[in-house]
């Protein structure tokens, strides 16, 4: 009975030990998704079609006289350690990368861009055509606000394969007068408003 009681508490001990350490390992300060090159340029990220998607904004040509700057889908994934982070906490880790990948609409019936569909008239995403990068990390990206921002091309795959960081006024600038002190525009993203 002795060894039964000891080998009990010695069992608890051991699963409150793991607990904490998985808890502590999940909200640790670091994600690590990005990788960077040896000139410091940020590769492309893998797989992130896999991660998390949490919206597509849409800006059509359609909706802005013909000449939208980006008149594609916006699919936006996080990596997913990211987003559990975020879940629990209301905030992005460090680490945290976000891909924006620009996604054509499909040739539309109508000079608006839309098309008919057995579901009705509406937009359609067509193919890949571009992609965009933040990667929260504050002190490598300090000037520009606590994230990094990166832009793979704006055209059809394949991307580059390395970006280096965009300056201030390219990116970060907008990002920063619009978005709020989170960098995020999160208030389009109904799986990150809360
Ligand atoms: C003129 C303002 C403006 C500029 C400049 C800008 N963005 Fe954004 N960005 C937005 C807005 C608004 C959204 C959200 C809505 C959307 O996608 O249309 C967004 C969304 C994003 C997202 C998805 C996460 C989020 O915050 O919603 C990424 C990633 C991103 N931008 C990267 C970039 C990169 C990289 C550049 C520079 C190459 C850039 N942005 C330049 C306004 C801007």
């Amino acid at each position: 009975m002795k060894y039964f009681i000891r080998a009990v508490t010695l069992s608890i001990i051991i699963t409150g030990l793991l607990l904490s350490w998985a808890t502590f390992a999940s909200e640790s300060e670091s994600v690590g998704a990005a990788t960077y090159n040896e000139k410091g340029e940020l590769v492309l990220p893998e797989g992130f079609r896999e991660w998390v998607f949490i919206g597509a904004p849409l800006t059509p040509n359609g909706l802005n006289n013909g000449e939208a700057g980006f008149p594609e889908y916006h699919h936006v994934y996080v990596n997913p350690d990211a987003f559990a982070v975020y879940k629990r906490t209301g905030r992005f880790p460090e680490g945290t990368v976000i891909a924006k990948e620009l996604v054509l609409l499909q040739s539309g019936d109508y000079p608006d861009g839309s098309k008919n569909a057995a579901s009705g008239r509406g937009f359609f995403a067509g193919d890949a055509h571009g992609m965009d990068v933040m990667v929260k990390d504050t002190s490598r990206f300090s000037e520009t606000n606590g994230w990094g921002f990166f832009n793979f091309g704006h055209h059809a795959v394949p991307y580059e394969r390395t970006a280096v960081a965009a300056s201030k006024s390219e990116c970060a600038a907008c990002h920063t007068a619009n978005a709020g002190k989170g960098m995020v525009f999160q208030s389009y993203y109904p799986v990150l408003r809360r």
